[in-house]
């Protein structure tokens, strides 16, 4: 079948092409039917049937005769370690991490909190979770420990799983302080914490609390899967929203296992068996679908790397992972390739690899610019193929369907929408617009399966900010436009996040962690252009009246503030003391004109600024800084 056929059929007869999508999954009760409508415009998929992700994952593929193969390989050059765990080595870990859970009171619908570097055993706790029916929830490494203890309250963990150390290049990170921080932060005190002691830094254990990971597992009975209803949320994964305040994505179990496993075939162009590589971090979203359970359900060899793609030890790694373990796709973000170009311009270190084995490359998380991708083509030799989703859709929006068909491919463009999605730009009145026109990128209801249903305790929240503007549509918060063809062009965020290094930030988090620093009376956040990391945040700082501090030790200061408020993940280096803040006349700051000045772009004066002669003395603040940045 074309896509053009797969595409027509899932959006008019969505019960039929999902129901038949469903085939691929084992259920221990087959749904009744695929989409209920009961609670619109809240819209679930498979709710009825019983199933668990865990045996999709692991399990199911022992119980076929495929215990032997790889499930997961950890490749490390940070720690120089390469190590392989099969399908059958990987269901034993977890029903015994499971076993040793339930043991100590888990059960079905308790959450956990995991907080892990790139080991396998992150995986293993996730599908521990889900083996019982735990609610997992992945905090990303390089958050702060008030970021985590943030989450710890809206979830309220029964357990925290942790390492004792993160690694990143030239520094250990001692994941145990931080963690140790959040909980004496928290309000919530989850029973007990387990601890993955790493080699490289030991983290001293709190009596009765917590766990050494092996001593907490000694003795304990596996425990065998737990069948969950479809709806039942698989995890929480927080992502940042307007404010300091996370939205807590939460992904029902049913859907997210059938959508997954269309895509490994269908989009990514693998075969079970083969070996999948998404470079990113199981505390993303991409590592959620794509690292962990997309490639483990489709019954491919997923691989946990833990490096970066320059630096460990060099601009090659990638292309020695790829040649090393037979890796057929690989999935990661455009920065990762910016930082491989600037270091290695012409490929050299591609061309001592035998990379034939490798089929194709898959980027999205943030916009992937013509020329990052053109190189990548000239390069690798192999399809580059950009694709559009985000957290709350948990699988791609838009692409390239490479496994039903390779289409055209239009620079700049995620190509076309997938099944399930009904695309459509929007006017502000919230009318479709014609081909070629900006506005606002919005889904008709009901989203595909796979996708979010609510936010973890906000469901007003989930209907005022991605429902409530369009009434009949789920709002992207991205702004572009489709064209003729019907491919889609993804121009900018409608809403405070930037996408740092691949990395989706709340900009008015930031200013929130900013004006609580005693001396800052204002200040705004925005995000500039980087030539690696695409966007970089920079803040602007108004001091107290009176406040006679020298400006660059209030500026040092604010650097230090939101790295250990949110975290080094933040990137944020780039604070400026101004008089004025630009705003219009109802006291709105413009913050996308000061982008605007700060990328050397033309814009036009807004018609309600209030007093043009701000914008000189930003410009004059950001010259001395030495931006707009040359090129
Ligand atoms: N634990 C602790 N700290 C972490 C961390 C983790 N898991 N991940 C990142 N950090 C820290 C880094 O050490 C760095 O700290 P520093 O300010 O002391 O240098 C900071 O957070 C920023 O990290 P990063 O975004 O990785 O930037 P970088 O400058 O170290 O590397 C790239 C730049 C482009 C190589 C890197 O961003 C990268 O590999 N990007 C790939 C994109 C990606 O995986 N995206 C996921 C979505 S698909
Ligand atoms: P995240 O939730 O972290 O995956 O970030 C999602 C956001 O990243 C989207 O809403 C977009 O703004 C951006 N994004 C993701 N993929 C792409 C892409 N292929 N092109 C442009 N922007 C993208």
């Amino acid at each position: 079948m074309s896509y053009a056929e797969i595409y027509r059929r899932s959006l008019a007869d969505p019960e039929g092409f999902w129901m038949e999508a469903a085939r691929a999954i084992d259920w221990t009760r087959p749904p009744s039917k695929a989409l209920w409508t009961e609670r619109a415009p809240i819209y679930e998929w498979f709710r009825d049937g019983e199933l668990n992700a865990c045996w999709n994952a692991v399990d199911r593929h022992v119980e076929a005769g495929r215990g032997g193969q790889v499930a997961i390989i950890h490749d490390s050059p940070l720690t120089g370690r390469i190590a392989r765990l099969s399908f059958a080595e990987l269901r034993d870990r977890v029903a015994r991490l499971a076993g040793a859970l339930v043991r100590a009171g888990v059960g079905s619908g308790d959450r956990v909190i995991l907080y892990m570097p790139m080991v396998p055993e992150a995986l293993v706790a996730m599908l521990a979770c889900a083996r019982i029916g735990a609610i997992h929830s992945v905090v990303f490494g390089g958050f702060a420990a008030h970021e985590l203890a943030v989450r710890i309250d809206d979830a309220t963990p029964k357990a925290v799983i942790s390492a004792s150390c993160g690694i990143e290049p030239g520094r250990i990170v001692p994941y145990k302080p931080l963690l140790d921080a959040a909980l004496a932060e928290a309000a919530h005190r989850p029973d007990f914490c387990v601890i993955l002691q790493r080699p490289e830094a030991e983290a001293a254990l709190v009596a009765g609390r917590d766990h050494e990971w092996e001593a907490f597992q000694a003795g304990a009975a596996p425990a065998p899967c737990l069948p969950v209803r479809g709806d039942h949320p698989a995890y929480i994964l927080y992502t940042s929203g307007t404010t300091g305040q996370p939205k807590g994505v939460v992904r029902p179990t049913a859907g997210h296992l059938v959508a997954l496993h269309w895509t490994l075939r269908n989009i990514y162009a693998v075969e079970p068996g083969e070996v999948f590589w998404a470079a990113s971090d199981v505390g993303w979203v991409v590592g959620h679908s794509y690292i962990c359970y997309g490639p483990l359900v489709h019954g491919n060899t997923t691989i946990v790397f833990e490096g970066k793609p320059v630096g460990t030890p060099d601009a090659g790694t990638y292309w020695r992972v790829i040649a090393e373990h037979g890796v057929r796709s690989l999935f990661t973000a455009p920065t990762a390739f910016r930082a491989i170009r600037r270091e290695d311009p012409e490929g050299k270190l591609i061309r001592r690899h035998d990379l034939s084995g490798f089929r194709a490359l898959f980027l999205a998380g943030e916009r992937a610019d013509p020329d990052t991708v053109a190189w990548a083509e000239r390069q690798l030799g192999v399809p580059v193929i950009d694709h559009w989703w985000q957290t709350e859709t948990g699988w791609a929006i838009a692409a390239n369907p490479l496994g039903v068909e390779r289409l055209p491919v239009k620079q700049g463009s995620p190509s076309v929408a997938m099944p399930g999605y009904d695309v459509q730009v929007l006017d502000e009145g919230g009318h479709p617009v014609p081909p070629g026109t900006l506005g606002a990128l919005a889904i008709r209801l009901p989203l595909p399966p796979g996708t979010l249903t609510t936010l973890w305790n906000a469901e007003a929240r989930f209907v005022k900010s991605y429902l409530g503007h369009f009434p009949g549509w789920y709002e992207t918060g991205d702004a572009g436009m489709k064209d003729e063809d019907g491919y889609l062009y993804i121009m900018a965020r409608t809403d405070d996040v930037i996408n740092v290094a691949g990395h989706r930030l709340s900009t008015g988090a930031m200013e929130e962690v900013l004006a609580s620093h005693p001396d800052v009376a204002e200040c705004a956040v925005i995000g500039v252009a980087d030539p690696v990391k695409g966007q970089v945040p920079m803040g602007f700082l108004c001091l107290n009246r009176g406040c006679d501090r020298p400006h660059d030790a209030v500026e040092r200061e604010a650097v230090a503030l939101v790295r250990e408020r949110i975290g080094p993940v933040a990137a944020f280096r780039l604070a400026l003391v101004v008089d004025r803040l630009p705003k219009t006349r109802s006291g709105k700051i413009l913050r996308g004109t000061m982008a605007k000045i700060a990328d050397g772009q033309p814009f036009r004066m807004p018609a309600t600024i209030d007093d043009p002669a701000v914008l000189d003395e930003i410009r004059a603040a950001l010259g001395a800084r030495g931006y707009p940045a040359a090129g």
